[in-house]
C-alpha cells in the first residue's frame, strides 16, 4: 500500500520548508545591495556633497590637473613643457615625507617660491576667500595615495 508521500500529497511537515534555504539568500542579497550596492563612498573617493567639496573637487579638475593629472600623478597634459616635473601624489613614499598638510595648504595658496619650490607650482591667493576649499585640496591629495 501507498503511503501518502507517494500519492503525491505532503505530509504536513514539508510545508513552509522550502522557503527556509531561501532565507539566508535574501538576508546576503540585501546586505549586498546595503553595503556595496547603494551606499556610495564619501568623497574625495565618492561624488562631492557639500558646497566646499563640490568647489574643491572643481579647482582640483580645472586647475590643478592640468599638471598634476586626474590622479595626481603628475602626468597632466601640461606636465610635459615643464622643467621642474610635479610629484607623484599616488606614491605612498612621497606622502610619508610630505607629512605636513599646512605646508601643502601654503604651497597651493602661495605658490611654489615662498616654501622653496618651484615658481611652476602657481599661487591660487583667490582661494584664501574660501577657507575650507585649501584643507579640502590637501584631502583630495591624501586621497590620491595608491593602495
Ligand atoms: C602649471 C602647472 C601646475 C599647476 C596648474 C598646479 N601645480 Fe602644483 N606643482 C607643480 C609643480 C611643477 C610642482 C613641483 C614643485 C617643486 O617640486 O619644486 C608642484 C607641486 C605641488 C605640491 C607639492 C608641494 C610639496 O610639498 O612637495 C602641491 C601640494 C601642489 N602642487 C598642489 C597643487 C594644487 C592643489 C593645484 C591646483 C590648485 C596645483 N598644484 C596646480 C605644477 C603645477
Amino acid at each position: 500500500m501507498k503511503t501518502a508521500w507517494q500519492r503525491g500529497t505532503h505530509p504536513p511537515s514539508c510545508y513552509g520548508a522550502p522557503a527556509m534555504p531561501r532565507f539566508p539568500l535574501i538576508l546576503l542579497f540585501s546586505f549586498f545591495l546595503g553595503f556595496g550596492g547603494c551606499r556610495e563612498k564619501p568623497w574625495p573617493e565618492g561624488p562631492p556633497q557639500s558646497q566646499d567639496e563640490q568647489l574643491a573637487e572643481s579647482v582640483w579638475v580645472s586647475r590643478c590637473a592640468e599638471c598634476h593629472g586626474r590622479t595626481g600623478r603628475g602626468d597632466g597634459p601640461g606636465a610635459a613643457a615643464l622643467k621642474q616635473k610635479p610629484p607623484d601624489f599616488s606614491d605612498p613614499e612621497w606622502q610619508r615625507i610630505e607629512d605636513d598638510d599646512a605646508e601643502l595648504e601654503a604651497v597651493i595658496l602661495l605658490g611654489g617660491p615662498p616654501l622653496g619650490y618651484s615658481p611652476e607650482m602657481p599661487a591660487n591667493p583667490d582661494l584664501a576667500k574660501t577657507p575650507a576649499v585649501g584643507p579640502l585640496l590637501v584631502k583630495k591629495i591624501r586621497s590620491l595615495e595608491r593602495k
